[in-house]
């Protein structure tokens, strides 16, 4: 009887959290990165912002699963390493984040993990944001992109709630709509120097083109129809590739604003789609560039990128989510799709966000593919095989029709950086187990890339004079993931009586920082050193 009715109990499935990693040196919480790779990967690192509902950090791990750097705590979106003026940075927005858009800032982080620039986009009389809730923010910088240009500007998207006639899609003359805008804006002066809006170019971009179905939206200020819902923009020579996921489309403007050419994911556009099974596209995100030859001669090509998860909230079942490149011809107008990449043994069908960037320039190399909503990044090669495969989260729903993740990131990316923090290593360190000669140490630098190793000193007298010196060595470690656990007690390996010795000084060995020290810090009860 009692059996019977546990099988009553329906979806009151509890699935096991994700595990996360917790330090002593740090009271952030990171998701475990478990990668298994299949041949051989791209070098460098892999660049996510691992995020619960509530919150998230832009992070870096190793291919090992190692976490490198995390930044600082909060919804982080648009988060990629890029160059600025020749110099290695990382950006990512952060701020305010509604359903599916937000209003924030992008931050730019130079090697040092600093903040060198704060873009931000307020709203002015020339320039007057409208929210569906009538809320006011500092900023208005939408979460969908961050995309550094050669010439010192960022491509930033934002929407807006204004009026259209939405009678083209069974909505009313007066309807109401979430606008969706491209800046670009110069890093130095914070100064807008081009605006694009959707609606102002509907004639060019008819609402016709949008798939997703009106659903009741529209008929007020507070539920605006997602026309057209941009969600990545890129700068080529003078001219913005921007991707519509609403619409299934990606199209190319002139410096003026004007649609060169709309390449849609159902329709075709200015292209016919290829009759190849998988061509099809929708609700696709991350749409890049790697080429365009023979400009205006016959054979001249585009070669485009994107991650094709073709599902929203609305569609049932959920479709397999591929990385798409296609060849466009704009003289016959034509395309080609060049690959379709997944991984069979483990699909995936993202709901939303993601990514698929090329790890060569011309885009014919190895892609990553970041799965947004699914906590997963695959590496695949030049054939299109799977070559690394990364989860870092895990379903928080038994049914797996509707599923969702204790973890997600908008994007993820991997490319080759040397960390070089301008803080000092964290150094914890405590004797346990009753006895003063069984010492314990954690050591990290947060954003270091090539520490090889830890050099530990102790000090027998004052703090003040551990500074300046009576620092003796007690040993050298190979450096072990993020934090360094350091067992110095007469009974570990590196057997050192510890009686007497009442502070520690942690040393970088090897790499940019080598030689760098911690603060020396006073040695106390194992029990009493919690994480802050
Ligand atoms: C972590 O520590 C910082 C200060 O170092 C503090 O501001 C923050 O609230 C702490 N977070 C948690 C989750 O305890
Ligand atoms: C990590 O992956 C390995 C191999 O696929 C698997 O055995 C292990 O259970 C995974 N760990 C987690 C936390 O999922
Ligand atoms: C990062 O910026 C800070 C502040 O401008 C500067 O002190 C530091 O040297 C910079 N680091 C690098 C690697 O450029
Ligand atoms: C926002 O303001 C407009 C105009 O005053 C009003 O019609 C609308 O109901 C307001 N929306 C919310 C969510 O308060
Ligand atoms: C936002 O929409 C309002 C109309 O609702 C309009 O007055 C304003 O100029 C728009 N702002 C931008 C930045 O396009
Ligand atoms: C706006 O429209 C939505 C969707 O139809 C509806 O749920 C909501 O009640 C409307 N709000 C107002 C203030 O009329
Ligand atoms: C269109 O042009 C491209 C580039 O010259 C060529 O490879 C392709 O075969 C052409 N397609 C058709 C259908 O003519
Ligand atoms: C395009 O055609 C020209 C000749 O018309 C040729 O020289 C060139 O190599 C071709 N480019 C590509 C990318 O095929
Ligand atoms: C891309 O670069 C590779 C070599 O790195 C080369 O073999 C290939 O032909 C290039 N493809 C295009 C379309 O330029
Ligand atoms: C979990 O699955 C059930 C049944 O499919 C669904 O109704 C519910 O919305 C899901 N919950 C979440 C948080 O996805
Ligand atoms: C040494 O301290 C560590 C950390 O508190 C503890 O886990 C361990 O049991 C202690 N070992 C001995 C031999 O006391």
């Amino acid at each position: 009887m009692k059996l019977a009715l546990l099988t009553l109990l329906p979806t009151a499935i509890s699935a096991t959290p994700w595990p996360t990693h917790k330090f002593h040196t740090t009271n952030i919480s990171a998701p475990i990165l478990n990668i298994t790779t299949t041949g051989p990967t791209t070098p460098g690192f892999l660049f996510f912002a691992p995020s619960t509902s509530t919150s998230g950090i832009p992070a870096i791990y190793a291919d090992n699963g190692d976490l490198i750097w995390h930044g600082p705590v909060g919804k982080t979106y648009a988060y990629q390493p890029q160059t600025l003026n020749g110099e290695p940075v990382l950006t990512f927005w952060q701020g305010h984040n509604v359903k599916g858009f937000g209003y924030g800032h992008i931050s730019i982080l130079n090697a040092s993990y600093e903040e060198i620039h704060r873009v931000t986009l307020p709203s002015s009389e020339s320039n007057k944001f409208v929210t569906a809730t009538n809320e006011s923010f500092p900023s208005y910088i939408d979460i969908h992109e961050s995309t550094i240009t050669e010439d010192g500007t960022i491509i930033v998207t934002a929407v807006n709630v204004t009026q259209t006639d939405l009678r083209p899609v069974g909505g009313k003359k007066d309807g109401w709509v979430q606008d969706g805008l491209v800046y670009e804006i110069d890093i130095e002066t914070n100064k807008v120097l081009f605006r694009w809006s959707a609606v102002e170019h509907k004639a060019q971009l008819p609402l016709e083109y949008v798939e997703y179905p009106l659903n009741g939206a529209g008929g007020n200020s507070s539920a605006p129809y997602e026309y057209p819902h941009l969600n990545s923009v890129a700068k080529y020579g003078d001219h913005y590739l921007v991707s519509s996921r609403y619409m299934c489309s990606i199209f190319l403007l002139d410096k003026n604003g004007d649609v060169v050419w709309l390449f849609h994911g159902q329709k075709g556009g200015s292209y016919i789609l290829p009759s190849t099974p998988g061509s099809k596209f929708c609700y696709q995100h991350d749409a890049r560039i790697h080429g365009h030859t023979a400009i205006g001669e016959p054979n001249e090509t585009i070669t485009l990128s994107l991650h094709n998860n073709d599902n929203t909230d609305i569609t049932l079942p959920r479709r397999l989510t591929t990385g798409l490149v296609f060849a466009l011809y704009p003289f016959n107008k034509t395309s080609t799709l060049l690959s379709r990449t997944y991984d069979a043994q483990d699909p995936v069908s993202a709901i939303s966000q993601g990514n698929y960037q090329s790890l060569h320039a011309n885009g014919t190399g190895h892609y990553l593919a970041g799965h947004g909503a699914v906590p997963k990044i695959e590496e695949y090669d030049v054939s299109g095989r799977l070559v690394m495969r990364g989860w870092f989260g895990a379903k928080t729903n038994g049914s797996s029709a509707t599923s969702t993740y204790d973890w997600t990131s908008y994007r993820a990316y991997r490319a080759e950086w040397i960390g070089r923090p301008k803080g000092l290593p964290v150094v914890s360190a405590c004797w346990g187990g009753g006895d003063e000669r069984n010492v314990t140490v954690w050591v990290s630098w947060n954003g270091a890339t090539d520490v090889e190793g830890w050099r530990v000193y102790g000090s027998s007298s004052s703090l003040e004079s551990a500074a300046a010196k009576g620092l003796m060595v007690l040993g050298d470690v190979v450096k072990d993931g993020f934090e360094t656990r350091i067992m110095l007690g007469a009974s570990t390996s590196l057997g050192l009586d510890m009686k007497g010795v009442s502070a520690i000084v942690v040393e970088a060995v090897g790499g940019v920082g080598d030689g760098v020290r911690s603060k020396a810090v006073h040695l106390g009860s194992c029990s009493r050193q919690r994480v802050e």
